[in-house]
């Protein structure tokens, strides 16, 4: 029999050839979401790639096709595609006026979707999702996987950015071992999703306050799941996404190989700036990066890092062993 679940995946993947067909097809499509694409010099068949579509201005134009094709109101609300309100019983489509990112599950089934409005506004929020249903869970999905698995497996190392446009326009240079956690705070669900995959991960964060604040409780928690991680911070005002665009394909492959640093490294950077010459702030910097190697799981390579910081900061051993120590009883 089919099953609930067998329905959302099949309203999905309806849903996922309509707004494509109205991205390519439409008069509206063409000249508003392709145009859009097109001026963010996405080219064809990355576009196809990733399945991207169009929600049309229309304020019910994709419930109405759905209702078409026979699926009920029910199902349609509970896929978080349509909303029946009382004063609108022809419905009113979740996704209006977007450009539409499906998100897919591991094997490639699509979930969910996230939209992007048109041009940037202060008073809309710049993208829109699914809500959590039957079959998305925001906290266990990483966008991009289905697309990049195989380059992930054979590169032996996972890219993780902040944004859909950050995964696209790596592959689009060719750079094709990364996913997205789109916006939310790495889970440890989505850990274990690219851990199927490879044990390394290599942070790649936009260059602002947000991205820093990101990355470092993504480190604790990919430490706490026993991967070896880099970090990446991109220049000031720049993402993954503009840096691609601005560099060709082998300096973008180069920078990434070669800029990125061990986390002590990375969090040695950023928290000593930030403590200047005062020997309190700088204390509370060394102690901020013990507490993340607490988070390692191995023994021996907290020692390792340990060590690290010893010569980096010109401090004993035994000191850090001793606040290693405290750290643990505080966040174990
Ligand atoms: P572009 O402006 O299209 O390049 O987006 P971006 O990916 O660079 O955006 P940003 O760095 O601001 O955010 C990173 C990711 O966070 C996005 O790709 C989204 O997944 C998510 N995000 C950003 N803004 C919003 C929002 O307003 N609502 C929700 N739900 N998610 C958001
Ligand atoms: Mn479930
Ligand atoms: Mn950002
Ligand atoms: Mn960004
Ligand atoms: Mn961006």
């Amino acid at each position: 029999a089919q099953t609930e679940r067998d329905l959302l995946y099949k309203i999905h993947e309806v849903a996922n050839n309509y707004f494509q067909e109205t991205l390519w097809d439409s008069e509206e499509g063409k000249s508003i979401g392709l145009s859009y694409f097109k001026e963010r010099e996405l080219r064809d068949d990355i576009i196809k790639k990733f399945q991207l579509g169009y929600s049309p201005e229309k304020k019910n134009a994709f419930t109405l096709y759905a209702l078409e094709k026979g699926y009920s109101k029910d199902i349609l609300e509970r896929s978080g595609l349509s909303i029946f309100p009382e004063n609108a019983p022809g419905g009113v489509d979740r996704f209006r006026e977007r450009v539409i990112f499906p998100i897919h599950s591991f094997s490639g089934r699509v979930l969910g979707f996230g939209a992007r409005i048109l041009k940037n506004n202060v008073k809309t929020a710049k993208y829109l999702n699914s809500p959590e249903t039957e079959i998305y869970h925001k906290s266990n999905v990483l966008y991009g996987l289905n697309q990049s698995k195989q380059a992930i497996s054979r590169k032996n190392v996972c890219l993780l950015v902040e944004g859909y446009m950050d995964v696209i326009s790596l592959h689009m240079s060719g750079i094709e071992n990364v996913v997205a956690s789109s916006g939310t705070s790495l889970t440890t669900e989505q850990i274990k999703l690219i851990k199927r995959l490879t044990e390394n991960v290599t942070i790649l964060f936009d260059g602002d306050n947000a991205g820093i604040k990101a990355s470092f409780r993504s480190i604790d928690m990919l430490l706490t799941e026993g991967m070896n991680i880099r970090v990446l911070l991109f220049p000031e005002g720049d993402d993954p996404d503009s840096f691609a665009r601005k560099h060709p394909q082998e300096y973008v492959d180069k920078f990434i190989e070669n800029e990125a640093t061990d986390f002590i490294d990375f969090k040695a950077e950023i928290l000593l700036k930030e403590a200047g010459s005062d020997p309190i702030k700088k204390a509370d910097a060394i102690r901020n990066i013990v507490k993340s190697i607490s988070f390692v799981q191995n023994a021996l390579k907290r020692e390792v890092y340990l060590k690290e910081v010893s010569t980096k900061f010109g401090l004993s051993e035994q000191s850090l062993f001793n606040e290693l120590d405290v750290q643990k009883q505080i966040t174990h």
